[in-house]
This record gives structure tokens, C-alpha cells and sequence, in this order.
């Protein structure tokens, strides 16, 4: 069945298989940076934010994105800049591969939480892990973005 939905602000058709999930969409329509790893809803490498919210787009039936915004990195342009400069500056950029589904969680944590205490930081980022930084780096660098002292 085809269905529309709306992409960092633009609305797209896609042809979808029934209970077909909203990362393999994504994927169908070029959103390569939307990354898959575990498919159950443990690595957070998919996490795309949904009416703002990070989401799992592995465990999200794609039909479920129909009258929602949905915003992948290539829609948060300004905030993934200013992110990545700091994560680079922390030497907490490293293959990368968790880097999309994270960065969108750390810019929906900066909208949503004022003034959060580190082990607040660290609950919100539970669901996204890291297989080589160690975490440190990139906990420096969530710090300095959200200017937590
Ligand atoms: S691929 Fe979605 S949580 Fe791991
Ligand atoms: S930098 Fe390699 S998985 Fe996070």
C-alpha cells in the first residue's frame, strides 16, 4: 500500500509492505543516515524524532508516521552542526555509526529538559549505545552542548 509522510517538513509517498517498519521506509525513500542495528529496540542506531520525540524506527510500524512529523538528521541541519563541533572537539567521533540516531536524541534532550543534572543526561541517553567511544567523550561533549556545568 502507498502512504504519505511528512519528512523534515516535505511530503513524501512510499510504497509499504503490511506491518513494514518505519526505518525500512525511510531507507526506501534515501534516508540512508537512519541506521539499523539491533532491530529490537536496544542500540537506538534508528532513533528518528517523531512530532519531536526520539523514536525507535525499528520497532515503529511506518503506518504509525502517517500525520506525524518526522525528522531525520538531514532536517536538523543547524543544531547537528553546532553538535558535531563539539563531539569532534571531545575526540568522541569515531566510526560513526551511532552518531545519527544519537545527535537526534541529544538535540530533542537539549529542547526538553531544562537545566538537566548529568545522571538526568545520562537516563535520557540510556537507550542509545556506543560500541567505541567509551561513552566519556561523548558525555563531555553532550555537556558542553547543553551548557551543564
Ligand atoms: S536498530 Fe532500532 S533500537 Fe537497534
Ligand atoms: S562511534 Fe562507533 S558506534 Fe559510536
Amino acid at each position: 500500500m502507498e502512504i504519505k509522510l511528512k519528512i523534515n517538513g516535505i511530503n513524501k509517498e512510499v510504497t509499504i509492505k503490511e506491518g513494514e517498519y518505519l526505518q525500512s521506509a525511510l531507507k526506501k525513500l534515501g534516508f540512508l543516515n537512519v541506521r539499523k542495528g539491533c532491530e529490537t529496540g536496544s542500540c537506538g542506531l534508528c532513533t528518528v524524532l517523531l512530532d519531536g520525540k526520539p523514536t525507535l524506527s525499528c520497532s515503529t510500524l511506518a503506518v504509525r508516521g502517517i500525520g506525524k512529523d518526522i525528522t531525520t538528521l538531514e532536517g536538523e541541519s543547524v543544531e547537528v552542526a553546532k553538535f558535531a563541533e563539539v563531539l569532534t572537539g571531545e575526540g568522541a567521533d569515531q566510526c560513526g555509526y551511532c552518531s545519527p540516531g544519537f545527535t537526534l536524541t541529544v538535540i530533542a534532550m537539549k529542547r526538553e529538559l531544562e537545566s538537566p543534572t548529568i545522571d538526568e543526561i545520562k537516563h535520557y541517553l540510556t537507550g542509545n549505545l556506543c560500541r567505541c567511544t567509551g561513552y566519556m567523550g561523548q558525555l563531555r561533549a553532550v555537556k558542553k552542548y547543553m551548557e551543564v556545568k
